[in-house]
Protein backbone atom coordinates (compact mmCIF):
# COMPACT_ATOMS: atom_id res chain seq x y z
CA UNK A 1 0.00 0.00 0.00
CA UNK A 2 1.21 3.58 -1.08
CA UNK A 3 1.66 5.63 2.06
CA UNK A 4 4.69 6.64 2.63
CA UNK A 5 4.26 6.51 6.85
CA UNK A 6 3.86 2.67 6.13
CA UNK A 7 6.10 -0.49 5.97
CA UNK A 8 6.07 -3.85 6.09
CA UNK A 9 9.14 -5.07 7.56
CA UNK A 10 10.54 -7.67 5.20
CA UNK A 11 12.53 -10.86 6.58
CA UNK A 12 13.01 -14.30 5.95
CA UNK A 13 12.61 -14.97 10.02
CA UNK A 14 9.66 -12.93 10.61
CA UNK A 15 7.69 -14.38 7.79
CA UNK A 16 8.68 -17.86 8.64
CA UNK A 17 7.44 -16.92 12.37
CA UNK A 18 4.07 -15.50 11.47
CA UNK A 19 3.07 -18.38 9.57
CA UNK A 20 3.45 -20.61 12.57
CA UNK A 21 1.28 -17.38 14.01
CA UNK A 22 -1.15 -17.67 11.43
CA UNK A 23 -1.24 -21.39 11.69
CA UNK A 24 -4.69 -22.41 14.05
CA UNK A 25 -2.58 -25.57 15.34
CA UNK A 26 -0.23 -23.75 16.96
CA UNK A 27 -0.36 -23.97 20.89
CA UNK A 28 -0.77 -20.98 23.06
CA UNK A 29 2.56 -21.19 24.60
CA UNK A 30 4.11 -21.42 21.18
CA UNK A 31 2.44 -18.46 19.69
CA UNK A 32 3.00 -16.08 23.13
CA UNK A 33 6.92 -17.28 22.31
CA UNK A 34 6.60 -16.79 18.55
CA UNK A 35 4.66 -13.14 19.15
CA UNK A 36 7.41 -12.09 21.18
CA UNK A 37 10.05 -13.00 19.21
CA UNK A 38 8.85 -11.35 16.11
CA UNK A 39 7.91 -8.56 18.18
CA UNK A 40 11.43 -8.34 19.27
CA UNK A 41 12.89 -8.65 15.61
CA UNK A 42 10.27 -6.15 14.23
CA UNK A 43 11.65 -3.55 17.62
CA UNK A 44 15.10 -4.12 15.93
CA UNK A 45 14.23 -2.74 13.05
CA UNK A 46 12.11 0.15 14.08
CA UNK A 47 14.92 1.95 16.48
CA UNK A 48 16.82 1.82 13.84
CA UNK A 49 16.62 5.91 13.69
CA UNK A 50 17.29 6.31 16.97
CA UNK A 51 20.24 8.91 17.80
CA UNK A 52 23.66 7.77 19.53
CA UNK A 53 25.81 10.13 21.53
CA UNK A 54 29.47 9.41 22.02
CA UNK A 55 30.36 8.81 26.02
CA UNK A 56 34.02 7.68 27.40
CA UNK A 57 34.37 4.15 28.83
CA UNK A 58 37.57 2.25 29.99
CA UNK A 59 37.76 -0.82 28.18
CA UNK A 60 40.12 -3.47 30.54
CA UNK A 61 42.90 -2.28 28.28
CA UNK A 62 42.61 0.99 27.71
CA UNK A 63 40.14 4.20 27.84
CA UNK A 64 38.08 4.73 24.12
CA UNK A 65 35.19 7.02 23.09
CA UNK A 66 31.78 5.20 22.00
CA UNK A 67 28.35 5.34 21.88
CA UNK A 68 25.38 5.11 23.31
CA UNK A 69 21.14 5.78 22.22
CA UNK A 70 20.57 9.17 23.28
CA UNK A 71 17.51 10.81 24.97
CA UNK A 72 14.70 10.18 27.08
CA UNK A 73 14.17 6.20 27.76
CA UNK A 74 11.52 4.94 25.41
CA UNK A 75 8.03 4.29 25.84
CA UNK A 76 5.97 1.43 24.71
CA UNK A 77 2.34 1.45 24.89
CA UNK A 78 0.01 -1.80 24.83
CA UNK A 79 -3.60 -1.24 23.65
CA UNK A 80 -5.60 -3.68 25.84
CA UNK A 81 -5.46 -6.40 26.04
CA UNK A 82 -4.05 -8.34 22.82
CA UNK A 83 -1.28 -5.40 23.20
CA UNK A 84 0.08 -6.52 25.66
CA UNK A 85 1.29 -9.88 24.25
CA UNK A 86 3.87 -7.96 22.38
CA UNK A 87 5.72 -6.20 25.35
CA UNK A 88 8.02 -8.69 26.70
CA UNK A 89 9.62 -9.42 23.43
CA UNK A 90 10.21 -5.70 22.96
CA UNK A 91 11.75 -5.41 26.47
CA UNK A 92 14.16 -8.24 25.82
CA UNK A 93 15.73 -5.33 23.17
CA UNK A 94 15.23 -2.43 25.04
CA UNK A 95 14.87 -3.17 28.80
CA UNK A 96 14.90 0.22 30.36
CA UNK A 97 11.51 1.57 28.24
CA UNK A 98 8.81 2.01 30.29
CA UNK A 99 5.18 0.77 29.69
CA UNK A 100 2.31 2.59 29.42
CA UNK A 101 -1.23 1.34 29.00
CA UNK A 102 -4.20 2.45 27.22
CA UNK A 103 -7.95 0.63 27.52
CA UNK A 104 -10.12 1.17 24.96
CA UNK A 105 -14.08 -0.34 24.43
CA UNK A 106 -16.51 0.23 21.06
CA UNK A 107 -19.63 1.96 22.62
CA UNK A 108 -22.51 0.50 21.24
CA UNK A 109 -24.42 3.32 19.95
CA UNK A 110 -21.77 5.76 18.64
CA UNK A 111 -19.69 2.59 17.57
CA UNK A 112 -16.33 5.34 18.70
CA UNK A 113 -13.73 3.75 20.68
CA UNK A 114 -14.13 5.47 24.28
CA UNK A 115 -10.47 5.38 26.21
CA UNK A 116 -11.37 3.85 29.97
CA UNK A 117 -8.18 3.43 30.62
CA UNK A 118 -4.92 6.06 30.67
CA UNK A 119 -1.36 5.73 32.23
CA UNK A 120 2.10 7.02 30.69
CA UNK A 121 4.91 7.96 32.78
CA UNK A 122 5.45 11.41 33.42
CA UNK A 123 7.32 14.03 31.00
CA UNK A 124 6.33 11.69 28.14
CA UNK A 125 6.33 15.44 26.09
CA UNK A 126 9.69 14.37 23.85
CA UNK A 127 9.96 10.80 24.86
CA UNK A 128 9.80 8.44 22.01
CA UNK A 129 6.31 6.24 22.19
CA UNK A 130 6.17 2.65 20.64
CA UNK A 131 2.33 1.98 20.36
CA UNK A 132 1.70 -1.68 20.07
CA UNK A 133 -1.36 -3.74 19.02
CA UNK A 134 -0.97 -7.05 16.66
CA UNK A 135 -3.97 -6.50 14.47
CA UNK A 136 -4.46 -3.25 12.41
CA UNK A 137 -8.45 -4.03 11.82
CA UNK A 138 -10.58 -1.04 10.94
CA UNK A 139 -8.25 1.25 12.30
CA UNK A 140 -10.51 2.54 14.79
CA UNK A 141 -8.74 1.38 18.31
CA UNK A 142 -5.40 2.53 17.15
CA UNK A 143 -6.18 5.69 15.36
CA UNK A 144 -8.14 6.48 19.12
CA UNK A 145 -5.06 5.85 21.29
CA UNK A 146 -2.84 8.19 19.22
CA UNK A 147 -5.21 10.79 19.54
CA UNK A 148 -5.29 10.31 23.16
CA UNK A 149 -1.38 10.45 23.36
CA UNK A 150 -1.44 13.73 20.94
CA UNK A 151 -4.06 15.02 23.19
CA UNK A 152 -1.58 15.40 26.15
CA UNK A 153 0.97 16.56 24.50
CA UNK A 154 3.39 13.23 22.73
CA UNK A 155 4.66 14.00 19.65
CA UNK A 156 6.43 11.28 18.36
CA UNK A 157 4.78 8.21 17.74
CA UNK A 158 5.47 4.77 16.00
CA UNK A 159 2.68 2.19 15.69
CA UNK A 160 3.31 -1.29 15.31
CA UNK A 161 1.34 -4.09 15.18
CA UNK A 162 1.84 -8.00 13.38
CA UNK A 163 -0.71 -8.09 10.77
CA UNK A 164 -2.61 -5.35 8.97
CA UNK A 165 -6.12 -5.34 6.70
CA UNK A 166 -5.68 -2.40 3.89
CA UNK A 167 -8.51 -0.93 5.25
CA UNK A 168 -7.26 -0.23 8.74
CA UNK A 169 -3.96 1.00 6.83
CA UNK A 170 -5.69 3.44 4.49
CA UNK A 171 -8.05 4.64 7.87
CA UNK A 172 -4.74 4.82 10.09
CA UNK A 173 -1.88 6.74 7.56
CA UNK A 174 -4.98 8.91 6.68
CA UNK A 175 -5.70 10.31 10.24
CA UNK A 176 -2.49 10.21 11.94
CA UNK A 177 0.37 10.89 8.42
CA UNK A 178 2.97 11.49 10.72
CA UNK A 179 2.74 8.44 12.60
CA UNK A 180 5.58 5.77 11.19
CA UNK A 181 3.58 2.37 11.09
CA UNK A 182 4.89 -1.36 10.96
CA UNK A 183 3.76 -4.42 10.48
CA UNK A 184 5.12 -7.81 9.69
CA UNK A 185 2.14 -8.71 7.41
CA UNK A 186 -0.23 -6.70 5.23
CA UNK A 187 -3.47 -9.03 4.78
CA UNK A 188 -6.35 -9.16 2.11
CA UNK A 189 -8.87 -7.28 4.09
CA UNK A 190 -11.79 -7.37 7.00
CA UNK A 191 -14.41 -9.66 6.50
CA UNK A 192 -17.96 -9.61 7.76
CA UNK A 193 -17.14 -10.05 10.95
CA UNK A 194 -14.06 -7.44 11.24
CA UNK A 195 -11.75 -9.99 11.04
CA UNK A 196 -8.75 -9.50 9.14
CA UNK A 197 -8.18 -12.35 6.31
CA UNK A 198 -6.70 -14.48 6.57
CA UNK A 199 -5.40 -13.07 9.32
CA UNK A 200 -4.74 -14.95 12.61
CA UNK A 201 -7.93 -14.97 14.24
CA UNK A 202 -8.37 -13.43 17.82
CA UNK A 203 -5.02 -12.32 18.87
CA UNK A 204 -6.42 -11.72 22.48
CA UNK A 205 -7.85 -15.01 22.35
CA UNK A 206 -5.07 -16.67 21.55
CA UNK A 207 -2.65 -15.09 23.79
CA UNK A 208 -4.46 -15.37 26.62
CA UNK A 209 -6.70 -18.83 25.90
CA UNK A 210 -9.86 -17.30 26.60
CA UNK A 211 -11.34 -19.58 23.58
N1 LIG B 1 -8.68 -8.22 16.18
C1 LIG B 1 -8.21 -9.49 16.21
O1 LIG B 1 -7.79 -9.98 17.24
N2 LIG B 1 -8.22 -10.20 15.06
C2 LIG B 1 -8.66 -9.69 13.89
O2 LIG B 1 -8.62 -10.39 12.87
C3 LIG B 1 -9.14 -8.36 13.88
C4 LIG B 1 -9.15 -7.65 15.04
Amino acid sequence: MNYPNFTVISHPLIEHKLTFIRDLTTPKKGFKELVDEVAMLMAYEITKDFPLEEVEIETPICKTKTRIVSGKKVVLVPILRAGLGMVDGILKLIPSARVGHIGLYRDHETLQPVSYYFKIPPQSEDRDFILIDPMLATGGSAIAAVDKLKEVGVKNIKFMCLIAAPEGVKAFCEAHPDVKVFAAGLDEKLNENGYIVPGLGDAGDRLFGTK
